[in-house]
């Protein structure tokens, strides 16, 4: 690697589409954290140490660690003997040094009204809310749930439990009662905290209704505290329902943090795999924090001083919580926090923020900047968004044409993008460029980060140096899942068993020969819808929970949209009329037991579906059925006559906008 990672010419303009380069933009370069490749040079030489040395800098510790990592594949411990606090790193020792009014988060409601959080505001309001939980009986290595729109209590639930050594596990707001108290019974939380609702493209949306469901069927909540935010009626339990506002103000600011092993569960976030049952992927707190506050402070080129950063995205995802509330918390950032949509009251509401704000850094999903692209630049065009100097972008593969609108309407020619691979698994971001120092190619998240070891592999596991094949992970790395809540042989065989003595990232990528990385989306049985995960097993199975469903079959095709869009092919039990309002009614049902995001876009119905002789769904051709393309071989088919009926019936099925 030289110094600008790889050579460019001048003229951008002059490469085709593949190879445009755009190398750090010389302003930007000089007054950025890593202009040149020393840190990439350091952490070759030593991997470890590497990483001790960012955790004794970027954290502080109560008591020093006597092993770096301790590795006992695929099970890994870092930082073994240190103790620390992520909430006193993420807020004491900021007030303590002087940045007490220094604000944490510029926040927004989607109707208009906002609050400015300091630091020290933000220190009060988690302290007083971990003597709540604590009167409630919570304790340490005890589970806390949240069930939050996007308002400041949000981060002070977490940091509260973080405070106490209690694990959360927050549920994204647009998950149904049933994946919230399926969450609940697998974490076996003794707490909910939640609100009576949030507002959402301009409507109060339920969610007290939402979790009331939910908690009749979780006989671990002991209570369940409730945000007031949306002023709708809600029914409260007596004895078990308690209110924010009457219990926050009244406990006590007072309450120390105490020293936490470096390998205590900090939180389990619930995400999508390759069957029905979703995964708690269990983070612990030094190895974590110590990855998400060097990862937000280098590839976002963090100036805590002067930058205002805006992550756009839901702190119900793993973006969220690292990189709204531990990464930017642990450096002592301003950011800014948004409650709504990117659509009210127009379509100009994020344009609108960066203007009001001046914010300096903004961290969104390819999906958004494809809407943006279809709202037209007439939206952008009407702020003064020159305070950008940094874009990022995370959660799908963002394709060059995206990239490149961004990059001109957004960051208006001169922001660096930063395009970020990683994984709610992963914790923190492991292939990306550094702003400073890396020659970006639009559509290529450029190379693993420093410390970090990642190899393309073909099918039998050979490392591929040119070309395409399967994205892992050769090495451990400080914030990666410790395990599968519950189910360590799960771990093992889901992310270590497919190629020997590595982790399987499940994505598919090619290396150019220039050594960039490419990714291509997932290779397994998981879809990318808007950037968030969905897997068709839990979507298939959701339908045959239907009563009038036999079978069904779920693939994520190509969308321009959202990346990808669910389509679900249904055979139905006899007797049963398949038409347009059933398809419309298993939708439905689709985002009642799941939520919306994974109600399917269309629905196929067929009298069958082609198997394999083995009686496996034969996925890959069903996405070629959805996706319009001609069919490969079906010579392996159970039945070759089922894929000409399928594909008459996709032709002719209504699709859902
Ligand atoms: C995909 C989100 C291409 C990928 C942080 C991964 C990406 C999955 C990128 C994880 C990117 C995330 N380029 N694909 N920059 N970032 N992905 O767990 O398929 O919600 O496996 O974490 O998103 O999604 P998750």
């Amino acid at each position: 690697m030289t110094d600008e990672v790889t050579r460019s010419g001048d003229a951008i303009e002059t490469y085709s589409l593949e190879d445009r380069h755009f190398p750090p933009p010389d302003d930007f370069k000089e007054r950025s954290l890593v202009a040149g490749t020393f840190l990439y040079d350091e952490a070759d030489r030593d991997f470890e140490g590497f990483w001790a040395r960012q955790a004794a800098d970027l954290l502080d510790w109560r008591e020093d660690w006597h092993t770096i990592c301790e590795w006992d594949r695929p099970f890994a411990k870092w930082f073994v003997g240190g103790k620390l606090n992520v909430s006193e790193n993420c807020l004491d020792r900021h007030v303590a040094n002087g940045d007490g009014d220094k604000v944490a988060y510029h926040w927004e409601g989607e109707p208009g009204d906002t609050r400015t959080i300091t630091y020290a505001d933000l220190l009060d309001e988690v302290c007083r809310f971990a003597n709540v939980l604590k009167d409630l009986g919570v304790e340490r290595g005890d589970r806390v749930n949240i069930y939050l729109p996007m308002i400041p209590e949000l981060p002070v639930a977490m940091l509260a439990c973080a405070r106490l050594g209690a694990a959360h596990s927050v549920v994204f707001g647009g998950f149904s009662a049933d994946s919230l108290a399926d969450r609940i019974n697998d974490a076996e939380a003794k707490v909910l905290v939640t609100a009576d609702g949030g507002h959402r493209r301009g409507a109060a949306v339920g969610l007290k209704a939402a979790a009331d469901v939910a908690v009749a069927d979780t006989p671990s909540i002991e209570h369940v505290v409730v945000v007031r935010r949306t002023g709708q009626d809600v029914h409260m339990v007596e004895g078990r329902d308690l209110w924010w506002h009457d219990l926050v103000p009244a406990a006590s600011s007072e309450c120390p943090a105490e020293p936490m092993d470096a390998e205590q569960l900090l939180y389990l976030l619930y995400t999508s795999g390759t069957t029905a049952r979703p995964k708690g992927i269990m983070h612990t707190s030094g190895g974590y924090l110590t990855q998400v506050a060097f990862t937000h402070r280098y590839v976002f080129d963090l100036h805590p001083e002067t930058d205002v950063y805006w992550c756009a995205a839901d702190i119900g995802w793993v973006t969220g919580h690292s990189y709204i509330v531990y990464g930017p918390l642990a450096n002592g950032a301003t950011s800014v926090m948004y409650e709504g949509t990117p659509d009210h009251p127009g379509k100009d509401r994020f344009w609108d923020i960066i203007e009001r704000y001046r914010v300096t850094i903004l961290y969104t999903a390819p999906t958004a900047i494809r809407t943006f692209m279809k709202w037209g630049t007439q939206e952008p065009e009407r702020h003064d968004l020159s305070s950008l100097r940094l874009l990022g972008s995370v959660g799908e593969p963002i394709n060059p044409e995206a990239w490149m609108w961004y990059h001109e309407h957004i960051g208006g020619g001169r922001c660096p993008i930063v395009d970020t691979w990683w994984q709610t698994e992963t914790g923190a971001i492991m292939i990306s460029p550094l702003p400073g120092a890396t020659t970006t190619k639009p559509g290529s998240a450029t190379f693993p980060l420093p410390g970090i070891a990642a190899e393309v592999v073909d099918d039998a596991g050979k490392p591929v140096s040119s070309g395409g094949g399967y994205l892992t992970l050769t090495r451990p790395w400080p914030a990666m899942l410790r395990g599968i809540y519950g189910d360590p042989e799960r771990y093992t065989e889901t992310y270590w068993s497919r190629f020997e003595g590595r982790y399987f990232a499940g994505d598919g990528c090619r290396v150019d020969d220039e050594g960039y990385y490419w990714l291509l989306g997932r290779v397994d049985d998981v879809m990318n819808v808007s950037g968030h995960r969905v897997s068709t097993i839990e979507v298939e199975s959701a339908l045959v929970d239907h009563t009038k469903v036999a079978e069904a079959a779920v693939v994520g095709a190509k969308d321009e949209t959202t990346g990808q869009g669910i389509v679900a092919f249904v055979t139905l039990k006899a007797g049963n009329e398949a038409g347009d309002e059933l398809g419309q009614e298993l939708r439905r049902h689709v985002s009642t037991k799941i939520g919306p995001t994974a109600r399917p876009k269309t629905v196929i119905f067929t009298d069958d579906l082609p198997k394999t002789r083995s009686g496996k769904i034969m996925r890959r051709l069903l996405r070629d059925v959805a996706e319009g393309r001609d069919l490969g071989d079906t010579t392996t088919l159970a039945d070759p006559a089922v894929v000409e009926e399928i594909r008459r019936r996709a032709t002719a099925a209504p699709t859902e906008d």
